[in-house]
């Protein structure tokens, strides 16, 4: 099967990198032909600009920025039976507006690319279309990782939301940290939360995200969590997120308890 990409991107050229020696590579396709050519070039591509109007088939990946994928591929001219795919978590594959397609999420950030490139066998996709478009995708992932679970068409906002949820709340709560450590005067204090999060992120591969938690909400310090939400109140003005984080909190720790006891038994 051929496959054809869209923009240069990290995207792209992860992908390109992934893949190469495992399938032929049709046409590379960018705004501007020189970054489709040097990309090319490197691949055993053939170089494009999308206002060409090239002629695809195959596999084609639309590898651009979500807010143009319905529109950059409404331009594309592809042969019947090509199936187009992209890689936005949020949007599905029903962007198209047409049958064949696919949306392969890979859940990994990809400012760096070098990194992406060293941790492909870990990468977990979630993969989402119609008959055809699924089987093509889950064969890409295969071929990276072999790690993918299908998401039904209707919940890729939920499929992403909870993305959301694991790498980007984190940073809102590291950033309140990183804000009384500096006004305590600690020098390096990224270093700090990293080391008190590294330690988390183990137990939570190792033994479950529920069983990853410690501290006085697991130990039921009821005077501790008081006290602290009253000094966060002070240093923040509000003590909503506190309430809520202690809420949810309560609930693992719960749950835990309710297992240990079963456990005893
Ligand atoms: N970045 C991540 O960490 C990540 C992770 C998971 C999924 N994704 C998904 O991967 C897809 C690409 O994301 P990205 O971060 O790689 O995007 P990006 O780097 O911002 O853009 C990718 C390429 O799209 C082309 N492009 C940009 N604007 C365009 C426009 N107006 N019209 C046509 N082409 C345009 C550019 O290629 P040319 O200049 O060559 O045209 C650009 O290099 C998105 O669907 C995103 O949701 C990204």
């Amino acid at each position: 099967m051929k496959l054809n990409f869209v923009g240069t991107g990290n995207l792209t050229r992860f992908f390109l990198e992934c893949l190469r020696g495992k399938y032929e590579f049709g046409f590379i396709l960018s705004r501007n032909f020189d970054r489709a050519k040097s990309l090319a070039e490197r691949y055993e591509a053939i170089p494009s600009a999308l206002d060409y109007g090239e002629e695809l088939e195959g596999t084609v990946f639309v590898l651009v920025p979500d807010r143009y994928i319905g529109e950059v591929s409404k331009k594309l001219r592809v042969k019947p039976n090509t199936v187009l795919i992209h890689c936005s978590g949020f949007l599905p594959s029903t962007v198209f507006s047409r049958e064949h397609r696919a949306s392969l999420h890979p859940n990994f950030s990809f400012s760096n690319l070098e990194k992406a490139l060293e941790a492909r066998h870990e990468i977990i996709f979630g993969v989402e279309g119609d008959e055809e478009g699924v089987k093509v995708a889950v064969q890409i992932a295969k071929d990276i990782s072999g790690r993918f679970f299908i998401v039904p068409t209707d919940r890729k906002v939920e499929y992403h939301l909870a993305a959301v949820m694991a790498s980007n709340f984190p940073v809102a709560l590291m950033y309140l940290a990183k804000k009384i450590y500096s006004q305590l005067g600690l020098q390096d204090p990224d270093y700090l939360i990293y080391t008190l999060l590294k330690g988390v992120l183990e137990s939570a591969k190792e033994m479950g995200v529920e069983r990853a938690l410690t501290g006085p909400v697991k130990r039921g310090d009821w005077l501790v969590v008081e006290e602290e939400g009253r000094v966060f109140e002070k240093l923040f003005g509000e003590r909503t997120v506190y309430d809520g984080v202690v809420t949810i909190l309560k609930e693992v720790a719960e749950g835990e308890r309710g297992k240990t006891e079963e456990n005893e038994r």
